[in-house]
């Protein structure tokens, strides 16, 4: 409604979601403030919930959901079993730990206690396949850096855009990219390359879109840029062009991200250069990860998978998958033999996937490449 997107615009909003992003990292960092460095490049998921007060009058409840640090990619060779965490960049990182927050919450709506479904944030939808997010419920990001990329470049200029890799510590454009570094090194598209993908095809991801509708970002806060809002906006919501959304299948959309300049929070100095941070509700303490092995370092507070595996990598969210699939009673999802193989059969998403990087070509922008064979292993 037009009260809320008024709603959004304004300097509450954005000043409230700087400090509720920072409070939540600083409580997060007290137990182990050696990592306090980190939140030099912070990113933060948060719902608003639209609730009555006391006096019966609406108001808006904010909840950190999902936190992510950190600010590069991983240097290593390809890695085929699915445990190494790619790309540490904050943005890429919250996104992870707000699936696996998802995961969390699919699993409270599969929970016998009925309770449990009261607390869920999903609920059935009216077509009858996929859960959506319950009414007045939206997502929300704040992040302290802007997302590297063909964004970066402030003169604005939607026409002389192109995708970019992180290879090797540089952020090159697609074209130039050599071949040989692609076909084994680590690559990862720009965080505002993979920003402006989501607008369309939503934060959820292919394994995901089994369960849930797409899941937009409804409004983004960028801290510490001297940017006006328009341009963020223009960037963010410009790229993609227009006259081409009707073709996209129901309950995917174009959503056009409500863009806020807001407060940098976050230390002057940065200390911790490869490591990366991450938390999502319900985890009692933070994950440490070294980006350039995509693995987590001794002396992280909170370590789960088996080698040092983070529980954000591939083949974790593939076990969380597993387990929704088994309570949801979607049996044919548990034969599919790789975690490739659920990607593919995630048809609708694969083809909205398709319809965007069809936008980038005929932009010029490049071809968004996706590498496969990362994808081939088994649970
Ligand atoms: C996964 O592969 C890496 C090498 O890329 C190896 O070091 C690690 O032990 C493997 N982990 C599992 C669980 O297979
Ligand atoms: C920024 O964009 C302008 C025009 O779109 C271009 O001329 C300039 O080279 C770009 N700068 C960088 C650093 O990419
Ligand atoms: C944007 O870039 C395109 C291609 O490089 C160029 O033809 C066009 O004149 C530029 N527009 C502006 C406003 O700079």
């Amino acid at each position: 409604s037009r009260a809320v997107k008024n709603f959004l615009r304004s300097d509450w909003h954005k000043n409230h979601m700087a400090a509720i992003s920072s409070e939540k990292f600083d409580s997060l960092l007290k137990k182990c403030p050696d990592f306090y460095g980190c939140k030099s490049h912070m990113a933060a998921f948060v719902l608003i919930r639209e609730v009555l007060d006391t006096a019966g009058g609406p108001c808006e409840r904010y909840q950190v959901v999902a936190l992510g640090a950190g600010r590069s990619c991983c240097r290593k060779w390809l890695c085929y079993n699915g445990t190494m965490v790619h790309d540490c960049h904050a943005i890429i990182i919250a996104r992870r730990a707000l699936k696996r927050y998802l995961y969390k919450q699919l699993l409270l709506f599969f929970d016998d206690d009925p309770m449990a479904k009261e607390n869920c944030v999903f609920e059935s939808s009216a077509d009858g396949h996929q859960l959506q997010l319950k009414p007045k419920t939206s997502l929300h990001l704040y992040t302290n850096r802007c997302p590297e990329g063909a964004a970066n470049n402030f003169s604005f200029n939607a026409t002389a855009m192109k995708l970019r890799y992180h290879a090797k510590a540089l952020l090159v454009p697609v074209c130039n990219l050599d071949p040989s570094v692609w076909g084994a090194k680590v690559c990862c598209m720009s965080g505002s390359d993979k920003l402006c993908r989501w607008t369309v095809t939503g934060l959820q991801g292919a394994l995901l879109s089994h369960f849930i509708q797409p899941l937009y970002i409804s409004s983004m806060v960028l801290g510490g840029q001297e940017l006006l809002n328009e341009e963020g906006s223009d960037i963010a919501n410009m790229r993609l062009g227009d006259g081409w959304e009707d073709v996209l299948p129901p309950s995917y959309r174009k959503q056009n991200l409500i863009f806020l300049c807001g407060d940098y929070v976050g230390p002057v100095v940065t200390s911790h250069d490869d490591l990366s941070v991450n938390w999502c509700l319900g985890d009692s303490a933070v994950e440490v990860l070294d980006s350039g092995k995509g693995l987590v370092i001794n002396g992280s507070p909170s370590v789960s998978g088996p080698g040092s595996s983070s529980r954000l990598c591939k083949r974790a969210l593939y076990s969380y998958f597993l387990r929704v699939a088994q309570l949801g009673g979607h049996s044919y999802l548990l034969e599919l033999p790789t975690y490739h193989s659920i990607k593919v059969e995630a048809v609708v998403y694969q083809t909205v996937k398709d319809l965007v990087k069809q936008r980038f070509l005929s932009n010029n922008e490049g071809a968004w490449n996706s590498k496969n064979l990362v994808d081939r292993f088994s649970a």
